[in-house]
């Protein structure tokens, strides 16, 4: 395939995704398109992917090969991918090959904005890593800041941009804020009056991300105290005493920008910033904990003048917080704090309902998390269960359908072992093999809650999950295998024996059998294995026969799964569980799942929500 049927293809594809579902379209019609959409997504990028890594290949061998003609339909390649495709690794990729390409041909310039494309590439894609400690790509850039007065505007820009991502660490917090300092100070020794309305725009946006970072790093240390961990070891520590004067800044600053005329934020950014600056007030001691809430609910109003997409945005992020500061900073009674906790949950769940073209999104998955998060700390575990799975349908329709189809699967297994060999079970979840035997629905309802929990740690990555159709990237890698360890980060409640064997599904659902590889390294032991080797199979069996809304899935068919279980028993599987796949009953079963259940699942869900 070359660029122009590249091209006309891409159109193509927008065309497809944009056409809106119509409830009263058949089954056939429903999934056909879903077929139709998920292989003309991965047969576009796939392409795309394929053209880029030959082009970089070649050109990293001989980099004289880069001609102008070359060079730009490399740039092209770059814009598309950003607004089109979102394909973020790919265009980290041609960024890196340029960078290097300009520095080895001594183009300052140019360099210099490609530093700004690495940066932000590299943030999106490691910001996920919780021990995020920067991006290098930032630290390369200071030392082009002697430079400034000799460079185009662009490069300045560029420069400026670049610098100003280094504040983003999740490591260290405290860091964040010594670049803020260190770049403001260096900005009063330049001389660029056609940039200072540039300056003054950027420059709020720097503080309000070191204030953002700040503020989670203060409600981290918070949460911490009340649970009476010790806080000033913890990495994200932040000497809230010293630090004072800077927070206050970075808050008054904030308000500023907030309240000059010609400020261009959107209404969305607006609202985070309203919302950042009386957090920061109350950090900082001049509001209550009551104020805070107050006004943190009166930004989750979804006021007339906003569009759709504004109105789910204050009404995801505000409540995020709202809740986060409930749960975790507050002194409120258990009672009031579990049934308030609970009336939010619904309320942003009923809200999202009505803004279907928001969700999905980066920052809706994120806030999401939060409010889930924030939930297990104080809401039952079966409150929690709800909230989760409302939450996935608008989150991330094709998880949700995964999460139903392994339960599903999970069902005519334990079914089975239930019926043939309860002795399996034996101590799972702290119950014996007879009290299994004997109650057949306690069992169901912990393994359906295990299916439901297993990916849970997929919020986390879920645009990479959703988006990629070609082989996983080192960095992408790195944070899918966090998901099975996720579950800890989003469940906080106290753990009962029933919580643990959920906590097990999903955290050693990659691992193998004999734990020799997979993910997270090393297992732990455990006596819910008998449930954990159910959903490992499951598992690979949905995801390795989805040919609809996987877009990278590969489609296989059922026989030709258990005969490549049969070759992994009791290495990447249990033997015990591979072997029953093989039974008659079993087998229809599952054909019947895979074949009708799957698509009657995809269809309520993309015609229903
Ligand atoms: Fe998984
Ligand atoms: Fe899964």
């Amino acid at each position: 395939m070359d660029y122009k049927e590249y091209r006309e293809l891409l159109l193509q594809y927008r065309e497809l995704d944009k056409t809106p579902f119509d409830p009263k379209e058949t089954m056939e019609d429903v999934i056909g398109k879903l077929i139709h959409i998920s292989s003309e997504k991965k047969r576009i990028k796939t392409a795309c992917n394929e053209i880029i890594e030959e082009y970089i290949k070649k050109y990293e061998k001989s980099p004289e090969l880069l001609d102008s003609d070359s060079e730009k339909m490399l740039k092209d390649f770059l814009s598309t991918l950003v607004g089109e495709v979102g394909d973020t690794p790919i265009a980290f990729l041609i960024s890196k090959l340029f960078l290097k390409y300009y520095r080895d041909t001594g183009d300052k310039e140019r360099t210099i904005i490609m530093l700004e494309y690495c940066s932000v590439f590299d943030i999106i894609i490691k910001e996920h890593l919780d021990d995020y400690a920067g991006s290098e790509y930032p630290r390369m850039a200071e030392k082009y800041m002697e430079d400034f007065d000799s460079l185009s505007e662009q490069a300045k820009r560029s420069l400026f941009n670049s610098l100003m991502l280094g504040v983003v660490n999740r490591k260290d917090m405290t860091y964040g804020l010594r670049k803020y300092k260190e770049i403001k100070s260096w900005v009063k020794s330049i001389n660029w009056p056609e940039g200072k309305e540039f300056i003054d725009i950027q420059f709020a946006r720097c503080r309000e991300n070191a204030l953002g970072f700040t503020l989670e790093a203060l409600r981290r240390e918070e949460y911490a105290k009340k649970k009476g961990e010790k806080v000033s070891e913890s990495e994200y520590f932040i000497d809230i005493e010293k630090e004072a004067p800077f927070i206050e800044e970075l808050m008054r600053f904030t308000e500023e920008t907030l309240e000059s005329e010609n400020s261009q934020k959107t209404i969305t950014d607006r609202v985070v910033a309203g919302l950042y600056c009386v957090q920061a007030a109350y950090h900082l001691g001049k509001i209550t904990m009551e104020e805070l809430l107050k006004k943190i609910d009166e930004y989750s109003e979804q006021r007339e003048d906003y569009s759709a997409a504004e109105k789910c945005s204050a009404l995801f992020t505000a409540n995020a917080y709202y809740i986060d500061y409930l749960c975790k900073c507050s002194d409120y009674d258990q009672k009031y704090v579990l049934d308030k906790s609970s009336e939010i949950v619904d309320k942003v769940l009923a809200g999202a309902k009505n803004m279907e073209e928001y969700l999905g999104n980066y920052q809706t998955n994120y806030c999401v998390l939060m409010l889930v998060n924030s939930a297990s700390a104080v809401i039952n575990f079966d409150a929690f269960k709800t909230t989760v799975l409302k939450s996935t349908v608008y989150a991330n329709k094709a998880l949700y359908v995964h999460t139903m189809m392994v339960k599903e699967l999970c069902f005519v297994l334990l079914d089975y072992i239930l019926e043939h060999d309860p002795k399996y079970f034996d101590n799972v979840a702290g119950h014996t093999w007879e009290e299994f035997r004997d109650n057949h629905d306690e069992a169901k309802e912990l393994m359906e809650k295990c299916a439901l929990f297993h990916d849970i740690g997929k919020y986390f990555c879920l645009d990479y999950v959703s988006n990629s159709s070609r082989n996983l990237t080192d960095d992408e890698f790195e944070v899918i295998k966090d998901h099975p360890a996720n579950f800890l980060k989003i469940y906080q409640g106290k753990m009962s024996r029933e919580v643990e064997c959920v906590h097990d599904c999903a955290l050693l659902h990659h691992l193998w059998y004999n734990e020799t590889r997979g993910y997270p390294n090393g297992g732990r032991h455990t006596y819910n294995k008998p449930y954990v080797n159910i959903i490992s199979v499951a598992d690979s069996i949905d995801a390795a026969t989805d040919n609809i809304g996987r877009p990278y899935g590969q489609g296989k068919n059922l026989d030709d799964m258990i005969e490549e279980f049969d070759s992994m028993k009791d290495t990447r599987y249990s033997g015990y569980i591979c072997d029953i796949l093989s039974e008659g009953e079993v087998r229809e079963k599952f054909e019947y799942i895979l074949n009708t259940r799957r698509k009657e699942i995809y269809f309520d869900i993309y015609t229903s929500y």
